[in-house]
């Protein structure tokens, strides 16, 4: 289409916080750039707020409190930008019934209802697009739906939440407190309104829902993503960490098992080996890594986090819809058309440490020795510290299920020489475990 014959493109944005102030600022700063590009302009129309009183750098006449009456108003393009499930909700599928294509970030909506969303959209003719939901400013959505579709792939591996890896990132690095590195976090606009959301790890297994469901083309929810987040980490963790050579990540991990039984999607605090290269992914940066059978192994990085890279996934997807709006065509839908069952925890496959306080007397070792034996858990590194009966004993394994490792620990609690388990965490990345 030639920029003379093209009529602009019209973009109403529901949420002027963190990430739409950006979005409404990229729109209006990039406007040349986005001309030249689509061959027509992109016309923001209104804003969405709350409260209209609050300083925010977009033009007071943009703005408006009416939500619905945003999202209804007809405009080619409706960003949602608000989050969590409702209004949310209500207002993306008022807008698609509108005839709007929808750009959104709602990691949290589409992981608990995103199908009826996919299909509002397909029975409207329209696009629903959501590059910004996952690994903030890193292209992984439609890498996924797109470039990867030919392929399959087996496993994603991944830190995709940028609030909780600042916080590990300042505790190893700097000792800081958890309270003092979420708090910067929060200033620093990484953190979802509800920061439990980031440290219970919510956020990062609505995440993992969605990388999961594109990459398995199977429906994962956020339901059926096992989670712990980093709220129980402590400082004794991270120096056991740090002495073990390995750093602790908040990973999201989602797999096929056993020649596509089925699939395994699981987000945990993970011991990683220094060397391996997500332990090098500090703040609040993210990494995703990806194996697929034919491309082999690939790695992508970049800012997870953040009004502007957030906003760039945004615009991206923005200039997408309206290019399609132009045509008159919509791109991919959802394609979940694999049923795989998602399987229990209890079949997922890791190395673990286990760090025990036990009294140290003769055949102590043996009889700790013979708890792992006996749920078939096979041992990597034993390390004693200190003697008596306060002594630290770390141990590391070999790959096993969770179901077995869960079997060793309820059998080394029940041995009076073990005082305490104080610790247990899966260990991700090691050669040759
Ligand atoms: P935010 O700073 O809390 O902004 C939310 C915005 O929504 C605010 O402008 C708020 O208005 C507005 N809002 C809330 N309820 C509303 C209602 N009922 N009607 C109209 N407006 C309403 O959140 P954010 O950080 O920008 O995040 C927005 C979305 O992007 C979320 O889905 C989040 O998960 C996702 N996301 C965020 C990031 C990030 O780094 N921040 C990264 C990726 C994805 P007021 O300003 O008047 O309160
Ligand atoms: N709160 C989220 C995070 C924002 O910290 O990663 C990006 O999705």
């Amino acid at each position: 289409m030639s920029p003379e014959s093209a009529r602009p493109v019209t973009v109403a944005v529901l949420g002027g916080g963190t990430v739409g102030a950006q979005v409404a600022k990229l729109l209006t700063d990039r406007d040349t750039d986005l001309h030249i590009r689509m061959g027509t302009s992109l016309k923001l129309t209104q804003v969405a707020v709350r409260d209209l009183n609050k300083e925010r750098p977009i033009p007071a006449a943009l703005l408006s409190d009416d939500a619905m009456a945003v999202a209804t108003s007809g405009a080619d393009i409706v960003v949602e930008l608000i989050g969590g499930i409702e209004p949310a909700k209500s207002l993306i599928l008022a807008a698609i019934k509108s005839g709007s294509s929808v750009v959104t970030a709602n990691k949290a909506l589409l992981a608990s209802d995103g199908a009826s969303l996919y299909a509002a959209a397909e029975a409207e003719g329209v696009d629903i697009f959501f590059e910004a939901s996952v690994a903030g400013a890193i292209p992984i959505v439609r890498l996924l739906q797109e470039s990867l579709s030919g392929d399959h792939v087996t496993k994603i591996m991944g830190i995709v939440n940028g609030t909780t890896n600042y916080i590990l990132t300042r505790m190893d690095e700097d000792g800081a407190s958890f309270a003092d590195a979420l708090a910067e976090a929060q200033a620093l606009g990484y953190a979802e309104a509800d920061p439990r959301a980031d440290v219970e790890g919510h956020d990062a297994a609505s995440k993992a829902a969605i990388l999961a469901e594109l990459a398995f083309h199977t429906h994962v929810t956020r339901e059926d993503v096992y989670c712990e987040g980093i709220a129980h980490i402590t400082k004794s963790d991270i120096s056991a960490a740090k002495s073990l050579g390995c750093v602790i990540k908040l990973l999201a991990v989602a797999e096929r098992v056993d020649d596509d039984r089925g699939v395994i999607v699981r987000v945990h605090p993970t011991m990683v080996p220094r060397e391996h290269p997500l332990a090098s992914v500090r703040d609040a940066f993210n990494a995703v890594f990806i194996e697929a059978e034919a491309a082999g192994e690939l790695m992508f990085y970049g800012r997870g986090a953040g009004g502007a890279p957030t906003a760039s996934a945004v615009l991206g997807d923005v200039v997408v819809a309206a290019r399609n709006r132009l045509t008159g065509s919509t791109g991919w839908g959802e394609s979940a058309d694999v049923q795989l069952p998602v399987l229990s925890i209890s079949e997922a496959q890791t190395c673990y440490y286990v760090n025990l306080v036990v009294a140290d007397q003769p055949g102590a070792l043996a009889s700790i020795a013979k708890a792992f034996a006996d749920s078939g858990v096979s041992i990597q590194v034993v390390r004693q510290d200190g003697h008596g009966d306060g002594a630290g004993l770390i141990v590391c394994t070999h790959r096993s299920t969770d179901g077995a490792l869960q079997d060793t620990v309820d059998r080394l609690r029940e041995l009076s020489m073990v005082t305490a388990v104080v610790g247990v965490m899966r260990v991700e990345g090691e050669a040759g475990a």
